[in-house]
């Protein structure tokens, strides 16, 4: 359905909306507050339908159209999809739903990333399930570098491990080991010199990825690489805010606002008052 927009200088006072299926996306909101302080940030956690990363394709799709449609009812400038699942299955169907609001994904972000990152050009994602079945990322960065091997890996076990807070230690290392093992084997990923942590989970392991892939493979953080493309998005549109404003953070999740916050604050690195959580249903 198309939407007229106000004109740019009422909008650019709106938040930026963005949505993950849980917590994991404050990682990404983390980052976009460091490079945007001034940007009022939204952020829609749907914690009662978390993990999106073992659904269907058709479900994560339907989900994340009715978190968007709850973020754009309240009023954003753009869409941020924070969650690398909903954003390898549902790009196409959520910007042609919320046009002509922008709506960036990092799975875009982490592909152009991960292309500048890699001198041989043998790159692997590592992401949940249904992201690795949709070969989101595959097409992002061959799109980029058609030379390119890309080699997908499915950590499923990584998203519960640090949902428990459990991101270091012989457990995690063990179960990261088994997951990149076939990966770091010459053989089978000759020359591969760039890992796509594909996941807003990802980041939290990255110490433990590091040490089992070896200091001399970058490890490209999606969430991270996705703030800039926000910036120069909203500097085309003139949507940016006035740089010496401080922006306010509001948090929507799904289920239990009181876990949100206290589950949250981990991913975040900061505190989340229980006051600035509300809880939503979709
Ligand atoms: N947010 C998901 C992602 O980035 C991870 C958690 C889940 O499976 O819902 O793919």
């Amino acid at each position: 359905m198309s939407r007229t927009l106000s004109p740019a200088r009422e909008r650019a006072q709106l938040p930026i909306g963005i949505f993950d299926s849980g917590v994991g996306g404050l990682t990404v909101l983390r980052a976009i507050a460091t490079r945007l302080p001034a940007e009022q940030l939204l952020y829609l956690g749907d914690t009662a339908r978390l993990p999106y990363g073992t659904k269907s394709a058709a479900s994560v799709a339907r989900y994340a159209l009715q978190a968007a449609a709850h973020l754009v009812e309240r009023g954003i400038k753009m869409l941020v999809v924070a969650c690398n699942t909903a954003s390898a299955v549902a790009m196409p169907a959520l910007a042609a739903e919320f046009a002509p609001l922008p709506v960036i994904g990092v799975v875009e972000a982490g592909a152009e990333a991960a292309v500048r990152a890699s001198r041989s050009g043998h790159i692997a994602v590592l992401a949940t399930e249904s992201t690795v079945r949709g070969g989101a990322y595959e097409r992002a960065i061959r799109a980029r570098r058609a030379d390119a091997r890309v080699f997908s890996q499915a950590c499923s076990l990584f998203v519960a491990l640090v949902e428990e807070g459990w991101t270091q230690g012989p457990l995690v290392e063990a179960v990261a080991r088994e997951y990149l093992q076939p990966l770091l084997a010459e053989k089978t990923c000759d020359g591969l010199d760039c890992l796509v942590l594909g996941c807003t989970h990802f980041p939290l392991l990255s110490g433990t990825i590091r040490q089992v892939a070896g200091a001399e493979v970058t490890l490209v953080d999606s969430g991270e690489t996705v703030a800039q493309a926000i910036a120069d998005t909203l500097a085309q549109q003139l949507l940016l805010r006035a740089p010496g404003l401080r922006g306010a953070h509001r948090f929507l999740a799904t289920d239990d606002a009181a876990r949100f916050a206290r589950v949250g604050s981990r991913f975040l690195g900061a505190e989340i008052a229980l006051t600035d959580v509300e809880q939503v249903d979709l």
